[in-house]
């Protein structure tokens, strides 16, 4: 169990005001993994405390059955949080967080409508709203966000800078299992032969040619693409595997640099 669990907005309010010295958060769904793991470490080393957020937000989630069956489970979390270095954990309620019944909201424009965003309506809106809301009443001086997440990345960078927030947005590196995967919390869904596939997303995107043929060469393996292309000097993309009940939503993202030199790729280079 984590040290300090904290349910309540009044009780997470008198804890704060109670702190002295610097505080890192990491905010996230739940369903922790190793990916979590590193932004937790990194933010108990980086400031005098770490605080983690487990909250699973239900305006992100655009589909219902997503959120009826995402895997996280509060006791395993509040341990594994503790055991990264989180010094508390805040885990509100629905209620506490959406009292006003998500009559306001953070609306960006046009990127939240773009790549997942096209794919998903509604769900930056939902990650953007409860982002503020978070880093309002958590007032950490720094917050921590993976690269995994790309877009959400740039998008709350973005919302921080508009809206003057005074904690710095750290960015920090995707974490992937051997095999290049990587770590979801959504992965515990695929079965044995969506495991097995899952990598080869990965490994498309530093294929050599354009993100149409990346598209292709995904859709040939047995993924359904839902884009595949080029922003903020990477390569990103989502792409869903059936597991026989459903699909699992994959993505990901890689800087350009890591995209494999045509001629390396086909081995003709003439060196
Ligand atoms: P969640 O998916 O739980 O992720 C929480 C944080 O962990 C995000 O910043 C995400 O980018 C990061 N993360 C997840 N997998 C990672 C990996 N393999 N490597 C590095 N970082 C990884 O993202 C969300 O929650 C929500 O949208 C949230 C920001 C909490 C708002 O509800």
């Amino acid at each position: 169990m984590s040290k300090i669990v904290i349910r309540s907005i009044d009780e997470w309010r008198r804890f704060r005001a109670a702190l002295t010295g610097s505080l890192g958060f990491v905010p996230t769904l739940g369903g922790l993994h190793e990916g979590h793991a590193a932004l937790i470490q990194r933010a108990a080393a980086e400031n005098d405390l770490a605080v983690v957020s487990l909250f699973l937000n239900p305006t992100q989630f655009d589909d219902p059955g997503d959120l009826a069956s995402y895997p996280a489970s509060l006791e395993d979390d509040l341990a594994y949080a503790e055991a990264q270095g989180a010094s508390a954990v805040l885990a509100p309620d629905r209620e506490a967080i959406y009292a006003d019944g998500f009559r306001f909201q953070v609306e960006e424009s046009p990127l939240s409508r773009e790549l997942c965003g096209a794919h998903r309506p509604g769900h930056f809106s939902g990650v953007l709203t409860v982002v503020l809301k978070l880093l309002n009443l958590v007032k950490p001086d720094r917050a921590y966000f993976g690269e995994k997440d790309y877009q959400q990345l740039e998008l709350i960078r973005g919302m921080a800078e508009a809206f003057f927030i005074d904690s710095q947005i750290v960015a920090c590196p995707t974490v992937r299992d051997a095999d290049g995967l990587a770590l979801s919390s959504r992965n515990a869904r695929l079965d044995a032969a969506g495991r097995a596939l899952a990598p080869r997303l990965r490994e498309a995107l530093a294929c050599p040619g354009s993100d149409g043929q990346v598209a292709e060469a995904l859709s040939r393996l047995g993924f359904d693409v839902d884009y595949v292309a080029t922003r903020f000097g990477r390569r990103l993309a989502a792409a869903s595997i059936g597991n026989g009940q459903g699909r699992v939503r994959l993505i990901d993202n890689i800087p350009l640099a890591q995209i494999c030199a045509a001629s390396d790729a086909n081995g003709d280079n003439p060196s």
